[in-house]
C-alpha cells in the first residue's frame, strides 16, 4: 500500500521504518530539511536499537523515501498518518497546532479520497476538529472529496520501539466507517498474522484508550512509590514487597518497580493532559493529580537521601558519581528525566557531579553545555574517581554488576544512592560500603 507519514520524529519515523520492511511503500515528510538530508544519508536523529539499519535498508529498497515536499506526500498515499508533535502547552493541556496544520496541508492540497490517520496522542474530540478543518479547507477549494479521520494510537516504548511495532500486543483503531477499517486492517495484516491484533472501536473511545493506558500505567509507578516511601519509615524492605504481590496475576510484575520517579516524553505529558482536560468539563481528576504530584516529589528522593546522609550539611565542595542520565535505559533521552532534578539540585548545593551514561551524554552536554561542576567521564568506572559518593539514577544493564571493591577503593564516603534499587543492601554493606535504596527499610530520611 502506499503511505504517508507526517512528522518524522520519534514515532513517525519507528512506524514508517516498520511498515516500508513488510513491504509497504512509504513516503516521509517532514518540515525540517536537515532532517531529511541526514536521513536520507543514513544519518538517524534518534538512538533507538535497531532503528538505523532498518531506516537504511528500506531507503535502499526504495520502499521508504524522505521530503519536505508536502505536495509529494499528499500525492503519494491514500493513507495519510498524521504523527506530529503535541507538546503539553503552558497549563499543561495538549497543543494540536501541529496536528491541525498538518491536516490543513493535507486538505489545501489534497485532490482524492483519502484516510486520514491520527497517530499522535491526542485528547478525545480532536479528530471531530480535524474532521471540519479539513471540511472548512475542502469546502473553500470548492471540493467534494470523500476523506476519514482514523484514530490509530501508538504504544511504542523508546528503547524497545521496533519490537513494540513489529509485534504490537494490540492495534487500536478507532474509526466508524468501514472502508476505513478495511484499509486499516489491510495495512495491519502483516502484524496480526498469528492472531487479530486490531481491535475496532470508535474514534473518541480510541483516542481515549492511549490516555487510559499511560495514565494506568503511571498510576501503577507512583503507588508503588508511595508505598517504597512508607515502606522506607516503617523498616520494611519494599522489594520483598514487590514480589509478594506481584505473584497475584491481578497485579502482575510490570511496572511495580519503585524508583526515584518517571520520566520521559509520554507519561508526565499525558498525565498532565487528562487531568486539564478534565478540568475543563468540570471534573477534579484525583488520582491523576495525585500520580503527578507522588513523581514529583519522587524526582526529589535521591538529592534527599543524598542530604541526609551529610546530616542536611551543605554539599559544597562535594563531588559525586552519577551513573545515569537518560530517563530509563537504552535510549540518550532525558526529557523530563529524574537525573536532570537531581544534578540541578546538586549544583544549586555547589556540590560537582562526574557523571556516566552509555548513550546520553551527548544530550547532557546539549542541555547543560560546558560547566565546571559537570565532567562527562568515559566509563562507569572512570566517574568513581576520587568521588565522595555514588548516585544510580538510571538501571542501565551495565550497571547491574558492579565491583564493589573498586567503588570501596574509590569512593571517598564510601556510600552508594541506588535510584533504581539495583543491588542487594546485604551484599553491598558486606562490602564494607554504605547502601540507600528506594524504600529498602533503611529510613535514611530519619537522619534528617
Ligand atoms: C511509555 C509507555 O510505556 C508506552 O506504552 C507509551 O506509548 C509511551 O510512554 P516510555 O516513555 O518510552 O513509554 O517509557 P517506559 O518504559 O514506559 O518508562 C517510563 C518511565 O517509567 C521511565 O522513567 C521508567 O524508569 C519508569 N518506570 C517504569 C518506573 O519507575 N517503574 C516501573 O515499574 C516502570
Amino acid at each position: 500500500m502506499n503511505v504517508t507519514v507526517f512528522g518524522i520524529g520519534y514515532v513517525g519515523l519507528v512506524q514508517a521504518a516498520v511498515l516500508a520492511d513488510v513491504g509497504h511503500n512509504v513516503c516521509c515528510v517532514d518540515v525540517d530539511q536537515k532532517k531529511i538530508d541526514d536521513l536520507k544519508n543514513g544519518i538517524i536523529p534518534i538512538f533507538e536499537p535497531g532503528l538505523t539499519d532498518l531506516v537504511v535498508d528500506n531507503f535502499k529498497k526504495e520502499r521508504l523515501q524522505f521530503t519536505t515536499d508536502a505536495q509529494t506526500g499528499v500525492d503519494h498515499g491514500e493513507l495519510q498518518f498524521i504523527a506530529v508533535g503535541t507538546p503539553p502547552d503552558e497549563d499543561g493541556s495538549a497543543d494540536l497546532s501541529y496536528v491541525l496544520s498538518v491536516a490543513g496541508k493535507i486538505a489545501s492540497i489534497m485532490d482524492s479520497p483519502k484516510i486520514i490517520i491520527n497517530k499522535s496522542t491526542v485528547p478525545v474530540g480532536t479528530a471531530d476538529r480535524v474532521r471540519s478543518h479539513i471540511s472548512d479547507i475542502l469546502s473553500m477549494r470548492g471540493l467534494d472529496i470523500s476523506y476519514d479521520v482514523v484514530s490509530n494510537p501508538e504504544f511504542l516504548k523508546e528503547g524497545s520501539a521496533l519490537e513494540d511495532c513489529m509485534r504490537p500486543e494490540r492495534i487500536i483503531i478507532g474509526t466508524d466507517s468501514e472502508d476505513a477499517e478495511f484499509l486499516m486492517r489491510e495495512l495491519y495484516e502483516p502484524f496480526s498474522r498469528n492472531r487479530d491484533k486490531v481491535m475496532i472501536m470508535d474514534v473518541r473511545s480510541a483516542e481515549f484508550t492511549k490516555y487510559a493506558a499511560n495514565c494506568m500505567l503511571a498510576t501503577k509507578i507512583s503507588f508503588m512509590n508511595e508505598m517504597a516511601n512508607l515502606a522506607e519509615r516503617l523498616g520494611v524492605d519494599i522489594e520483598e514487597v514487590r514480589k509478594g504481590i506481584g505473584s497475584d496475576s491481578r497485579i502482575g510484575y510490570h511496572f511495580i518497580y519503585p524508583g526515584c520517579g518517571y520520566g520521559g516524553s509520554c507519561f508526565p505529558k499525558d498525565v498532565q493532559a487528562l487531568e486539564r482536560s478534565a478540568r475543563e468539563i468540570g471534573y477534579d481528576a484525583k488520582i491523576l493529580k495525585a500520580v503527578e504530584e507522588v513523581n514529583h516529589s519522587q524526582k526529589e528522593v535521591l538529592f534527599h537521601h543524598v542530604k541526609s546522609f551529610y546530616n542536611g550539611k551543605s554539599l559544597a565542595g562535594k563531588t559525586f558519581a552519577v551513573w545515569g542520565l537518560a530517563f530509563k535505559p537504552n535510549t540518550d533521552d532525558m526529557r523530563q528525566a529524574s537525573s536532570r532534578v537531581l544534578l540541578e539540585a546538586l549544583w544549586q548545593e555547589g556540590a560537582k557531579v562526574q557523571a556516566y551514561d552509555p548513550e546520553a551524554m551527548e544530550e547532557a552536554q546539549r542541555i547543560y553545555g560546558i560547566r565546571d561542576d559537570m565532567v562527562l567521564m568515559g566509563t562507569k568506572e572512570a566517574a568513581l574517581h576520587n568521588a565522595d559518593g555514588l548516585i544510580i539514577v538510571t538501571e542501565w544493564k551495565s550497571f547491574r554488576v558492579p565491583d564493589f571493591e573498586k567503588m570501596l577503593e574509590e569512593l571517598k564516603d564510601k556510600v552508594i544512592f541506588d535510584g533504581r534499587n539495583l543491588y542487594d543492601p546485604k551484599r553491598v554493606e558486606a562490602h564494607g560500603l554504605s547502601y540507600y535504596g528506594i524504600g529498602r527499610g533503611r529510613s535514611i530520611i530519619k537522619k534528617q
